[in-house]
């Protein structure tokens, strides 16, 4: 039996996890974990300290010496790798390109669970990820696994791009997410996949509000059984 309440919400890149996570977590004041984030941070520290992405073993070498901290802010998260702030350094197309070979790692897999073990043990929390139903949380009380279409996935980013300014090209945005898709749902350790007890959410066509609401009522039944 579980002394805190968790949210597991898994799902593929853009399907709206972490728009829906941060939300839920503000409402319900629980500690929101973007596990997406510390994949990111360890492929960053990878670009930093000059270690090519397919050198396994230089980047779990480099493991013991990457702190990774959450700070609340608005209207996202904080990211710090060794505290020095990464949070907008972690989403550049080279990172994002190349975060899922590095989270294809077994020992980077392994290191990362234990740290959001620990994080969820601590307090109420919502986690959102690719294998948080299935591996790190299995005994969550609530595990949701949202989909979208893999065009209006590619949709949604597409806006937040340009709403920061970026130069976007909507096929190859696609072509990303497509990729990342497969590598993620193909890997050998954990790959993506929906967990058998997890409640399958699609966002296509629904709106932030209709997705947080849907969400909100099942945790809601949850926390009265
Ligand atoms: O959610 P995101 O797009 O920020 O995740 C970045 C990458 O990290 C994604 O391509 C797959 C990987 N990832 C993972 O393997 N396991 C997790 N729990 C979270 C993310």
């Amino acid at each position: 039996m579980l002394k805190n309440f968790q949210v597991a919400i898994d799902g593929p890149a853009s399907a709206g996890k972490s728009t829906i996570a941060k939300i839920l977590a503000t409402d319900l004041k629980y500690v929101y974990v973007d596990t997406g984030a510390m994949y990111r941070t360890v492929t960053l520290a990878a670009k930093n300290a000059g270690i090519a992405y397919d050198d396994e073993s230089g980047i779990v070498n480099l493991l013991t010496q990457i702190d990774i901290r959450f700070e609340p802010g608005t209207p996202t998260q904080r990211v710090y790798l060794n505290n020095q702030e990464v949070t907008e350094d972690i989403r550049s197309t080279e990172i994002t390109n190349n975060v899922s070979q590095v989270a294809s790692y077994a020992a980077v897999r392994q290191d990362l669970v234990g740290r959001q073990r620990h994080i969820a043990n601590s307090s109420d929390i919502i986690m959102d990820g690719r294998d948080i139903g299935t591996t790190v949380l299995p005994y969550a009380q609530v595990k949701i696994f949202l989909i979208a279409s893999v065009e209006e996935r590619a949709n949604r980013r597409y806006k937040e791009n340009i709403a920061k300014g970026m130069t976007v090209d909507l096929v190859s945005l696609k072509k990303d997410i497509e990729a990342r898709d497969y590598k993620d749902s193909h890997r050998e350790i954990s790959p993506l996949t929906q967990a058998e007890d997890a409640v399958l959410v699609d966002t296509t066509g629904q709106s932030i509000d209709e997705v947080v609401s849907k969400i909100t009522k099942i945790i809601q039944n949850k926390q009265k059984q």
